[in-house]
């Protein structure tokens, strides 16, 4: 039987129940499939991929074209949690028009089923727009990593006099466009769950406590990728860094002293193929590589 896909009134209904929503990002189909096995409700195909899996200092370089490749692998993982792709950086900026086109190529060429963009009320147009051409969107506000340089780094949102009230407005704003949920990322815990408690549309929060009606982590730091890496935010599940370098440690050692691959892990020959290596053994390309 087909898994029934997590979908966007079925997210309004958790939120409804109380049920926590859990979301994790992806960048590939094994993980995808993993996570959605799991039980996960939303793969998020964050652009923070361009980070954890590109290698990028920030997310700002990443294009469409890298999006669209994530979006497609992770698709192909994914049997029941609802897929979201990120808009990168100046797909969706400029006009518009841009961010319909975007966002249809998230859908059409990604295999997405959501598109995820950050901004509050600047951006209530675009999100309406989408909307009424049947796109879901979800909102992302308080800390915005792809205004890094704008906001002065990886900061902490909404704490100076006010900033609740900002960031309350932007929630609203997006929800009345019609987003169908909204990232918290990087909020005091209170002001997450003052917001969360005012709108009907799930909230999702990455640093802004409980209080949200979901959660949302880069897979990354929830398996302790990067020991290097422990904001205060992240619980590490698990710290596969140090796993992954030993199991591959063992690989090097065994495959130098010649006990990988052992008799077992090697396919010998079957009595009809012996013939045919004693006939390779008579033409030229055998006698000359013997010399
Ligand atoms: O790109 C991403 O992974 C995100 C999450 C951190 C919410 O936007």
């Amino acid at each position: 039987m087909k898994t029934p896909r997590v979908t966007v009134p079925s997210l309004r209904n958790q939120k409804a129940r109380g049920e926590k929503i859990a979301m994790l990002t992806a960048y590939d189909a094994t993980f995808a499939r993993l996570l959605d096995e799991a039980g996960v409700d939303i793969l998020l195909v964050g652009d923070s991929g361009g980070m954890v899996s590109a290698g990028y200092e920030n997310t700002l370089p990443v294009t469409m074209e890298e999006m669209l490749f994530w979006c497609r692998a992770v698709a192909r993982g994914a049997k029941r949690a609802q897929i979201v792709g990120d808009m990168p950086f100046m797909s969706y900026q400029v006009s518009i028009e841009q961010g319909l086109t975007n966002a249809g190529r998230l859908m059409k060429e990604g295999g997405c089923h959501a598109v995820k963009l950050e901004g509050g009320a600047i951006h209530a147009e675009l999100v309406q727009r989408l909307v009424s051409c049947g796109i879901p969107v979800m909102g992302h506000i308080g800390l915005l990593p792809q205004s890094v340089h704008q906001q002065g780094g990886f900061k902490v949102q909404g704490r100076e006099v006010g900033g609740n009230k900002r960031l309350l407005e932007d929630a609203l704003a997006l929800q009345a466009a019609g987003a169908y949920a909204i990232v918290i990322e990087g909020v005091p815990a209170p002001i997450a769950t003052e917001i969360s408690a005012a709108l009907t549309v799930p909230t999702i929060g990455i640093g802004a406590g409980p209080g949200c009606d979901g959660q949302v982590l880069v897979i990354n730091d929830l398996l302790g990728m990067d020991e290097a890496f422990q904001p205060k935010f992240v619980r590490r599940f698990e710290t596969l860094a140090g796993k992954i370098r030993s199991a591959v440690g063992d690989y090097v050692t065994e495959v130098r002293n010649g006990t990988f691959p052992n008799a077992d892990e090697s396919f010998g020959l079957t009595s009809s193929a012996a013939p045919a290596l004693a006939l390779a053994e008579a033409t030229p390309y055998a006698s000359a590589t013997k010399k």
